[in-house]
């Protein structure tokens, strides 16, 4: 613990909160901490790094008091226990249930559980966000909106959408997750940010870790393929020929082997 060397990025600023965004570790994941104005408490979204956050609150004077997921992949979860360690506070951690088809579990955690392609309300601090279900990257990815901010996780990159063929991951259901934040994202502010879960290119070459959603329902391509059948079967970032699709497929088997 200590002096952090590279301070996060505020993103958004509003009378009722800031939200810092900071990239971390080697697979270029984007956390997101939101702090409310009125009583000093802080959220940390999808944390990487516990003692990174735990020392830029601390510094600041906020107080980090919930952790949300927007999914249980190891490097969206890996800053948990560390900064439930450095913090030596309980602090509220909120995942969907659905995760725990995955297999993913955490001492004293809270579960969301409405079902997919659903909402509920979220508060902490002075502040409400809504809580999306929208399956297909992982069974129980949540995406978060409110305040002006959209934190959409690996479901929806700026310029495309997650994999899908990840263990619990479904093609089929990212679509549907994807039509249903259409017509959410319909009625947000065109001036509300989109925070994702990694930095990752868009196809005109920029790579930025923040777009206002006017720009970002331009940008991603899997949102506008997502309508038409030819152009979501089109789309080369929903499975990878690579060993993570090869070890889900291995976890699959093993599955219908224990079903057996
Ligand atoms: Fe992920």
């Amino acid at each position: 613990m200590g002096e952090i060397l590279k301070m996060p990025t505020l993103v958004l600023e509003t009378d009722k909160l800031l939200v810092y965004q900071q990239e971390l570790g080697q697979w270029d994941n984007l956390n997101h901490l939101v702090v409310c104005k009125l009583t000093s408490h802080a959220c940390i979204v999808d944390p990487f790094d516990g003692e990174y956050w735990y020392d830029f609150c601390t510094g600041q004077g906020i107080h980090i008091t919930e952790i949300w997921l927007t999914h249980s992949h190891w490097d969206h979860v890996k800053g948990v226990q560390e900064l439930v360690n450095v913090s030596g506070q309980k602090l509220i951690i909120r995942c969907h249930e659905l995760e725990q088809q995955r297999g993913f579990e955490f001492d004293g955690i809270t579960w969301w559980s409405h079902p997919k392609f659903t909402a509920v309300k979220q508060n902490f601090g002075g502040l409400e966000f809504t809580i999306h279900c929208t399956p297909g990257h992982t069974p129980g990815h949540v995406t978060i909106a409110g305040n002006g901010l959209l934190i959409t996780g690996d479901c929806l990159f700026l310029g495309r959408c997650g994999r899908t063929d990840l263990y619990g991951g479904s093609k089929d259901q990212q679509r549907q997750s994807l039509l249903y934040l259409s017509d959410i994202i319909s009625i947000l502010d065109g001036e509300s940010v989109v925070l994702p879960g990694h930095r990752y290119p868009l196809a005109d070459g920029t790579n930025p870790t923040v777009l206002k959603l006017s720009d970002f329902v331009i940008a991603n391509e899997a949102l506008n393929s997502v309508g038409n059948d030819e152009d979501w079967n089109s789309l080369d970032f929903l499975a990878f020929d690579d060993n993570m699709a090869a070890k889900a497929r291995r976890q699959e088997a093993q599955n219908s082997e224990d079903v057996l």
